[in-house]
Formats: C-alpha cells, sequence, structure tokens
C-alpha cells in the first residue's frame, strides 16, 4: 500500500511552490498526499522564518505531533522539518525536539527520498541534517511537476542579494540564483498542456531576474507566446530592480495581468536609507505613477512595516502619507519583528511594543478602507474571472479577477460550475467586500480579452 505524506506549509507562496514539487518528489518514492495529519507515515512541516516567534511556533507544533501520536498510540510517523526555520536553526531542531527524524533545508529537499532513507538508518544517532547550500541547483533534479489546478506558481528566481537591513531571507535562502530561462519556458510548458492558463512567476525578488538577456521582462514576453496561457503575474518585486522594460511590457503584454505587488515597506526615507532599500519615497511614487502611465487599471499591492528601529511618529506619519498618495488595491502590513544575525536587530532606537501595535492599526484601518473603496469600484463592471476552486458553499464557484481579487458566484447547478472550472467567464459584479466580491455570470459571453473594465486603480 502506498505510503502516506502530509505536508503543511506556512508563509510565503514559493513555500506552496515548494510543498507541490517536494510531493513531485515523493511520489516516485511511494508517497502518496494525505490530508490528514493521522492517517500520515511521514509528516513535513514546510517552516518560514520570515517573522518573530517562526521557530517557536515550529516547536509547539512539533509538541503538538508528539502528544498527538501518544494519544492514537498509533505507529511513530517519520517527522521532517522543511522550510526557512530547518536552514536557520538546522542541529538545533534535533537537540529541541528528539523525535523529529530529519531537518532539510530549501535548497535540499529533491533529495528527500535519500535523506529518508538514511533517516530510516539513523535513528540511533538521532536524526538527519541537510541544509548545506549545494553547489548545483535543486532545479536540475526535480522531476517534472504535476499541475494541481488551472492556476499554478513558478519558481523562477530565488534567494536574495539585496540585505534589507530586517530581513533574513538572504541567509535562509542565500544567494540570489536565477533559473536558465529555457528551463522556465519548458516548465511553463508542461503546465499550460497540463490544463494551466494562470501562471504566477516567484521569487523572493523577482524582478531581478537575468536567466535571460533582458531580464524579467524578456521572459515574460517569452512566456507570453505560450499558446493557452492567459494570464501572468510575477511576484515579489524590489522597486529598484523595477526598470523600463519591466514598466513597458505592462502596457504591451495583454497576458500581464494589471496588478503588481511592490513592497514599500515605509514611507519615511530615514528609515528606508536605515532598512537599506536604497530608494527615497519621492523614487517609489516615480515608479508608480510610471507604471500607471503604462497601465491606467493596473493595482497596487504592498508590503509595511511599522516600527522599524528609528522609527518615529513623524516617520510613521510618512509611512500613512504614502499610502493616500500611492493608492492601494491591498497591502500587508507587519510589526518590525527583530531577526537574530540581521543587521536591524542590533540597531538602536527599537521601538516599544505598545508602540508598533498603535501603529499597526492605523495603519491597517487606512489600507482596509483603501482596499473596501478599490473592491467597492467593481460593483456594476463585468470582470472575466479564472474559476479555479470551489466555493464554500454548494454549486458555487470561486476564482480570481485579473486584479487578484477573489470572485465567487452561484451556479444553476453541479454541471455548470463543472463546465466552468478552470476556464476564464465574465462576472457581473454585484456586491463588493472587504476581501472578495460576489456576482452573477454575465448572460452575454463576449471573450474574456475583449472585456472592458472601466474602475482605476488606487484609492
Ligand atoms: N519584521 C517584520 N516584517 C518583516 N518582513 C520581512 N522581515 C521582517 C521583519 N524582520 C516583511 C516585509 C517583507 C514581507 C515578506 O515580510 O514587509 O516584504
Ligand atoms: Fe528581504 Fe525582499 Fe529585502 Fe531581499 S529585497 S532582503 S527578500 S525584504
Amino acid at each position: 500500500m502506498a505510503k502516506k505524506v502530509f505536508i503543511k506549509s506556512y508563509g510565503c507562496q514559493m513555500n506552496v511552490y515548494d510543498a507541490e514539487r517536494m510531493a513531485d518528489v515523493l511520489a516516485p518514492a511511494g508517497y502518496a498526499l494525505t490530508d490528514d495529519q493521522d492517517a500520515a507515515d511521514l509528516i513535513i512541516l514546510n517552516t518560514c522564518h520570515i517573522r518573530e516567534k517562526a521557530a517557536e511556533k515550529v516547536y509547539s507544533e512539533l509538541g503538538r505531533i508528539r502528544r498527538r501520536h501518544e494519544e492514537t498510540g498509533g505507529a511513530r510517523p517519520t517527522v521532517a522539518v522543511a522550510g526557512c526555520v530547518a536552514q536557520a536553526e538546522g542541529e538545533e531542531i534535533l537537540r529541541r525536539a528528539r523525535h523529529v527524524d530529519l531537518v532539510v533545508g530549501p535548497q535540499n529537499y529533491h533529495r528527500l527520498p535519500q535523506l529518508l532513507a538514511e533517516a530510516g538508518r539513523a535513528t540511533s544517532r538521532g536524526g538527519v541534517v541537510d541544509t548545506e547550500f549545494p553547489l548545483d541547483s535543486k532545479f536540475d533534479h526535480l522531476p517534472e511537476p504535476t499541475a494541481r489546478g488551472p492556476a499554478a506558481f513558478l519558481t523562477v528566481q530565488e534567494g536574495c542579494d539585496r540585505f534589507c537591513a530586517f530581513c533574513v531571507v538572504p541567509y535562509t535562502r542565500g544567494a540570489e540564483y536565477s533559473r536558465p530561462a529555457r528551463a522556465v519556458i519548458d516548465e511553463a510548458r508542461r503546465q499550460v498542456a497540463a490544463g494551466v492558463r494562470e501562471i504566477t512567476l516567484l521569487g523572493q525578488n523577482v524582478n531581478a531576474y537575468h536567466g535571460i538577456d533582458g531580464g524579467l521582462a524578456a521572459l515574460i514576453r517569452a512566456l507570453a507566446a505560450i499558446d493557452g496561457l492567459e494570464r501572468i503575474r510575477y511576484t515579489t518585486s524590489h522597486p529598484r530592480d523595477m526598470d523600463d522594460a519591466l514598466i513597458l511590457a505592462h502596457a504591451e503584454i495583454p497576458a500581464l495581468m494589471p496588478n503588481l505587488h511592490l513592497p514599500a515597506q515605509s514611507g519615511s526615507d530615514a528609515i528606508l536609507a536605515r532598512m537599506n532599500r536604497r530608494h527615497t519615497a519621492a523614487d517609489y511614487l516615480r515608479i508608480v505613477e510610471a507604471l500607471r502611465r503604462a497601465r491606467p487599471d493596473i493595482a497596487l499591492s504592498s508590503d509595511f512595516i511599522v516600527g522599524h528601529p528609528g522609527e518615529s511618529e513623524r516617520d510613521f506619519e510618512a509611512t500613512l502619507a504614502l499610502v493616500r498618495e500611492a493608492g492601494f488595491a491591498q497591502a500587508y502590513s507587519f510589526k518590525y519583528s527583530p531577526r537574530p544575525g540581521t543587521p536591524a536587530a542590533e540597531m538602536d532606537g527599537q521601538v516599544p511594543e505598545a508602540e508598533k501595535s498603535d501603529r499597526l492599526a492605523r495603519l491597517q484601518s487606512l489600507l482596509n478602507d483603501q482596499q473596501l473603496a478599490f473592491n467597492r469600484r467593481a460593483v456594476g463592471t463585468t470582470v472575466p474571472v479564472l474559476f479555479d476552486r470551489p466555493g464554500k458553499r454548494p454549486r458555487q464557484l470561486a476564482g480570481r479577477s485579473p486584479h487578484m481579487q477573489s470572485v465567487h458566484v452561484d451556479c444553476a447547478g453541479a454541471g455548470e460550475a463543472a463546465a466552468l472550472f478552470g476556464t476564464i467567464a465574465p462576472v457581473a459584479v454585484e456586491a463588493a467586500h472587504a476581501n472578495s466580491l460576489a456576482g452573477r455570470l454575465a448572460s452575454d459571453r463576449p471573450a474574456a480579452g475583449r472585456l472592458l473594465q472601466r474602475e482605476t486603480a488606487g484609492a
């Protein structure tokens, strides 16, 4: 009987991609994916280290796994810790959680079958650790990916050389690495042949991609030529790597969707300098302006950190001012969390927790207002939706608008829902909520590409 693997992923979309690739690597070794942790022979925690308490959360989850197994008294599952906490903590995990069999970093999971075999033999010495940065790329060893739905992720770039003062990524994911364009295009072709209609190109600093002359813009142009690939997105970008060619791509390539996640982090030049972002608030706003000239309906999203060391009330107000000026369709905001080994953790001017909470609440209230206003502007318009998942209710389908909004519709029956799944169909938007839109299938169904959208981005 096939063995079962349960994978729990934390954090960013790259971890979601990595989890899928781990499943691809394990399939030939006889493992089938399960959603039921209790039924699993192998449990993998695919961890995130970006903010505080990440490691503590992993240790408490490991404690829960051990207690759960003691309660049920079944066969002991093999337990593996993967992802960025594995990379950062290494051996320490084996010392603190003795029931862990394997610790594997983000660059090593293509070796999972061998590592599991080693772990099986190594129980007496208590587990196996592989967090070396290998000389050759895991991508040269991974099997062909299995498509799992109409919208897929595709990692094109990994690691980061920017060294923002607050960030652990350059340490956990390592130096910047771009996959060769040929490999990316082949993977995209296979995904499309398996029914994928939308691809999100992933990288920690994806617009630094240099696997082809002309960078990310050239890669997107090559991908847009693939027949059947209707939508392309990319995330996450650094403002400094937003070059003219990429901005032009937003004007010229219809398959490149009108939304962009472009983290600003702060609106204060003093804090941006302390963060080592190497751009000013004015630089950021100039890029936004150029993007809107290229693609007037582009919807922007961002990440913000409040309470970075040295942030005064005036600095924070500059962030609010930038948000008002740029106008975001969506954004994530976080309290600064000191990460061991990063320069910001050692800086003076650490901000008290209560101050951070207060600023976060004020920022989030502004961002939520902008998000709702953006969603409300879609009401009364017709938007092409790629249906990629079932809704919460029976006969309900959910999908994404070009602007990445979740859109729900009720179908006439199971037959209609099945026929629509994986396709792009026009939806007349009737209601806007904080995090989603609802509407009905538009009766006249022009081709998705010819739909007009009258909303513009920004609040
Ligand atoms: N504290 C708080 N937020 C952080 N981020 C990265 N490092 C930290 C940190 N130490 C946020 C940034 C980044 C997002 C992925 O996480 O805003 O863009
Ligand atoms: Fe971290 Fe992004 Fe800065 Fe790289 S560019 S160091 S991933 S915040």
